[in-house]
């Protein structure tokens, strides 16, 4: 028998770049939290510095979702939990294209042992972290929830678009499970405290922390890859979420989960500011909000890129009652300051 209380949240990956935010979020709306990472792409520390702002402590436990035994065994130990946020995947472009296989393996074992352990217990409450790159190119922008899914263009994104679909079959073959899946489109951004924010190992994949290390001196220079493209200014256009617009849409979601008269089995919304800028714009912001030249370089395009992506966020308006507050200079000026305390205490 499921003892569900409203109050736990499992977090898988919290101590990542979007749970540790999320983690944040969920304690300061009143939920307490189970943290389970692997550390694969993350510190402890985090959970120390998660305590610093919320002054409370979330459970830790340290284990790798990929081990069916000890998936189950934890959480079978947490099963009173009300439900359970699924952070925990690896996700740099290009190393799935390098390794595939690792990326297929963590990402589709993870979600389908936590499944599973849910299934076996009774735990009903499920959010998944998807991502705008199901959408591949998009046929209209911005664009809606309803657009069909395409091939990703990398195994990564890959795992994202037959995850949602896993997900699907499961849910239809069960009568109380019950999920929502988030597509995210770029997040960027730092807690406000400057304690806690992104930090990619080895050489940034994304914009954002790439520029914020060159500016910190960390890399020589930004390569952008491409100004041929058919935009205002050549660059491509993205649509940057701020990570704690991100983490509280993630509380909304659960709530949504929790309250019978408004979950449903199965839903997805777009999570994004629905405003798009170039790559550009997001250069000549950082040199507003830094007060600091940037030093750049136009190079080829990068495989897989398109022109254009941005969200409808009318959905998640409309149903969630959320949307992201914050805007592009707050966004990055929260990213350049988390990068010069991050530098600043590793000197
Ligand atoms: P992240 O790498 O910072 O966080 C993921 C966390 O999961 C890490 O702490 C890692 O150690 C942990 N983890 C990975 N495999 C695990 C396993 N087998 N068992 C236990 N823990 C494991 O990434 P993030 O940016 O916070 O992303 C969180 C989620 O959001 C991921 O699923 C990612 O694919 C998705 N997403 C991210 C972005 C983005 O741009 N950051 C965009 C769209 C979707
Ligand atoms: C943004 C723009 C680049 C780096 C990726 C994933 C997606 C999702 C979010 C997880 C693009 C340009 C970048 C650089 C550059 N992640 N750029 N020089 O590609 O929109 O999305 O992160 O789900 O799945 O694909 O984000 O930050 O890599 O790139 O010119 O060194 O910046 O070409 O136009 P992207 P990004």
């Amino acid at each position: 028998m499921n003892k569900a209380t409203a109050s736990k949240v499992i977090v898988t990956g919290g101590c990542g770049y979007i749970g540790s935010h999320t983690v944040i979020e969920l304690q300061q709306s009143g939920f307490d939290v189970i943290v389970v990472d692997d550390l694969s792409n993350s510190s402890a520390e985090t959970i120390d510095r998660s305590v610093q702002i919320t002054g409370k402590s979330p459970v830790f436990v340290n284990l790798d979702l990929k081990d069916e035994k000890a998936c189950y065994s934890f959480f079978k130990e947490h099963q009173e939990a009300s439900g359970v946020i699924h952070f925990a995947a690896h996700k740099a472009v290009g190393e799935s294209v390098q390794k595939p296989l690792m990326y297929y393996q963590n990402n589709f074992f993870s979600l389908i042992n936590c499944l599973s352990a849910m299934h076996e217990l009774e735990m009903n409450n499920f959010i998944f972290s998807s991502s705008a790159t199901v959408y591949g190119t998009p046929e209209t922008l911005p664009i809606t929830e309803s657009e069909q899914t395409q091939r990703p263009f990398s195994p990564y994104g890959n795992t994202k678009k037959v995850a949602e679909e896993i997900l699907e079959d499961f849910i239809d073959s069960t009568d109380k499970f019950a999920a929502i899946s988030l597509r995210y489109f770029n997040p960027i951004g730092a807690h406000d405290s400057g304690l806690i924010g992104e930090l990619p190992s080895g050489i940034p994949n994304n914009l954002m922390p790439y520029i914020t290390q060159t500016a910190a001196g960390v890399r020589e220079k930004l390569m952008i890859f491409g100004n041929d493209y058919p935009t205002k200014d050549g660059t491509p256009i993205r649509d940057y979420i701020h990570v704690v617009d991100l983490a509280k849409a993630h509380v909304v979601a659960i709530q949504r989960l929790l309250d019978k008269k408004k979950k449903k089995n199965y839903e997805i919304f777009n999570l994004g500011t629905g405003i798009g800028y170039s790559v550009m714009d997001v250069i000549q912001t950082f040199e507003e909000v830094s007060g600091q030249k940037l030093n750049y370089e136009i190079t080829d395009r990068r495989p897989g890129d398109v022109p254009f992506l941005f969200a409808s966020t009318d959905l998640a308006k409309e149903k969630l009652g959320w949307v992201a507050e914050k805007n592009l200079s707050e966004m990055i000026s929260s990213s350049w300051e988390w990068e010069r305390n991050f530098r600043n205490k590793n000197k």
